[in-house]
């Protein structure tokens, strides 16, 4: 659930983003097995939660599927209808879905969860719309099971992006899943090397933000569990994703 103040925070953030995030993030779901983790059919009715540009729920486009995709930022709508006019994409809250309870095969959310402060309101709305057989696939960022390091890393996500809630170790995912009526059938951890200047592009980041990131990194990026690494005027750091698969308990 996103209160007014955060909401507002976010549109901006995203309405800011929404011309060059789609290219700059294009891809970074490749090599995950998604659709065949997913276990969903070649007819089923895939809603995503926070669908951004559309680029991670074009993954399930095929003849017979039919997608959904909600989102608090209109600006993000406009630019995945831009890109994908056959999806069903509307502005919306994934805390109270605009959809019909057990209406859906597959309910997902990507890389959005970190973005809110109240996660269980959501799942639970996802939990609600999917079919009697129907799945949950959530897929996120996650911070270490270190309290301390996830600390730290939450810090500097929150600079980098003042939208940014918390991501979260992998035993809150859990926790999470369990507390919303959902019992885990699969879970994946996929890790990957990426590039400072591909995180934070000054096409996208204004130049003193991207100062005040740097700086932290430079005093507290051990802290943060991520492994940053300088390489000339760029860092690269260790990012970690978690999906997983859940069906009702
Ligand atoms: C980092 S983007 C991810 C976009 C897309 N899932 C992807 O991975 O390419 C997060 C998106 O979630 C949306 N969002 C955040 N909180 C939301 C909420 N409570 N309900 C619906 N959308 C939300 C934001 O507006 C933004 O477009």
């Amino acid at each position: 659930m996103s209160d007014r103040w955060h909401t507002e925070v976010l549109r901006s953030e995203f309405e800011r983003t929404s011309q060059t995030f789609g290219e700059r993030t294009k891809g970074r779901f490749d090599g995950m097995g998604i659709v065949e983790f997913s276990r969903v059919g070649d007819r089923a009715k895939v809603l995503e939660v926070g669908v951004g540009t559309g680029n991670f729920l074009s993954l399930f486009d095929g003849p017979s599927r039919d997608l959904i995709g909600v989102d608090l930022t209109p600006a993000m709508i406009l630019k995945a209808l831009a890109s994908f006019p056959a999806f069903g994409l509307v502005v919306a809250d994934g805390a109270k879905l605009p959809l019909d309870s057990r209406s859906v095969d597959l309910a997902s959310t990507a890389q959005t969860l970190h973005h809110i402060w109240e996660p269980l309101p959501v799942l639970r709305e996802m939990r609600r719309v999917i079919a009697e057989s129907g799945r949950v696939l959530v897929i996120d960022q996650i911070a270490p099971e270190s309290f301390e390091q996830a600390i730290a890393m939450n810090e500097l996500e929150m600079i980098r992006d003042p939208s940014h809630a918390s991501s979260r170790p992998p035993s809150a995912l859990r926790t999470l899943m369990r507390v919303a009526g959902l019992s885990i059938v699969d879970e994946r951890i996929v890790g990957s090397r990426q590039r400072f200047s591909n995180w934070m592009p000054a096409i996208e980041f204004p130049p003193e933000r991207i100062e005040k990131v740097k700086s932290f990194i430079d005093q507290h990026g051990a802290a943060t569990g991520m492994n940053f690494e300088r390489d000339g005027n760029d860092y690269t750091y260790d990012r970690e994703r978690m999906m997983i698969l859940a069906e009702r308990a």
